[in-house]
């Protein structure tokens, strides 16, 4: 068998078309322009990467974006300060604080500062807790793009086998809980699973979320499965001259896509749908706001 790769960056793009489509009617129909604020602290060269991503494609589908950049040794109170504002300032509909913060900052205290109805990342123990008991929350990001390339591929994922490798807080859980809403018989694997290879080959469904390269083989995969691989891990590839790295995911791809139904390439896969589930959460939470019709399929 040769699985299906399935297209991140393509499926991507259709999100953002039908995020950009409901904000030309809602701008329309009420006048509201849903608006993104995105807080970085330092100066770390990834997070900079990020944040000019997220504030180019806000603003290319019709929403505002708001940066605030701070000093790596701003202190806590200013960070909080600045996050009331923000909890407080109508045009602002979505705040998202990158992580990681300096030390000197507690992430906890800070994250739960922000008001859950603008916490686009769902990384609020409120949104936690809402989504922990399959009610309306503001979802994670990244499990929320695994979901919809799940039911795009699979239509129901009622009854399906579903493991996911990892449990952070910010995919392994959350991962979790949306297969379970979906009806999924859900198993967590992390570094002290017994029998890793035995527990994902009765997976109809491996969400790889480890940040451990290619550590997941073909011949763990059932065959038929569909596997998302959430991994992003930069590796050295001496085949491409001395000196040179490449990107791969949690999965062994090569061997992987021999036995798998369906695939998620790294890059391509999921990476771009982290993005492009942001702008559809800002719009959730600025629909949600100002009691409008949310969008369809944008949300768990
Ligand atoms: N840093 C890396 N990924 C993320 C993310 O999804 N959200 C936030 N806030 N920070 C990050």
């Amino acid at each position: 068998m040769t699985a299906q790769i399935i297209d991140g960056k393509a499926f991507a793009a259709s999100v953002r078309e039908k995020v950009a489509a409901h904000v030309a009617r809602l701008k329309d129909e009420s006048g509201i322009t849903p608006g993104l604020a995105v807080v970085l602290v330092g100066e770390d060269p990834a997070s900079q990467v990020y944040v000019r991503s997220k504030g180019k494609q806000t603003v290319e589908v019709g929403m505002n974006s708001y940066e605030h950049k701070l000093e790596a040794n701003t202190p806590e109170a200013d960070l909080l300060a600045l996050i009331d504002k923000l909890n407080n300032d109508p045009a602002v509909h979505g705040i998202l604080v990158q992580l990681p913060l300096p030390d000197h900052m507690r992430e906890d205290l800070v994250i739960n500062s922000i008001d859950p109805a603008k916490d686009v990342d769902g990384f609020h123990i409120s949104n936690v807790g809402l989504l922990g008991t399959g009610q309306k929350s503001m979802v994670p990001c990244t499990p929320l793009g695994c979901l919809m390339m799940l039911r795009e591929q699979l239509g129901s994922l009622s009854g399906l086998d579903a493991v996911v490798i990892g449990r952070s807080n910010i995919v392994g859980k959350p991962m979790a809980q949306l297969l379970l809403g979906d009806s999924c018989t859900v198993t967590i694997a992390h570094s002290r699973t017994k029998d890793l290879p035995g527990v994902v080959g009765r997976a109809d469904i491996v969400v790889a979320a480890v940040g451990r390269a290619e550590m997941v083989p073909g011949d763990w995969i059932k065959p038929g499965a569909t596997v998302i691989d959430v991994g992003i891990n930069r590796i050295d590839a001496p085949e491409k001259g001395e000196g040179k790295t490449r990107l791969v995911g949690d999965v062994h791809f090569e061997s992987a896509a021999k036995v798998a139904g369906a695939i998620t390439p790294v890059p391509g896969g999921v990476g771009p749908m982290t993005i492009a589930c942001l702008l559809a959460n800002t719009l959730t939470a600025c629909c949600r706001a100002n009691e409008l019709t949310e969008p369809d399929g944008l949300t768990a």
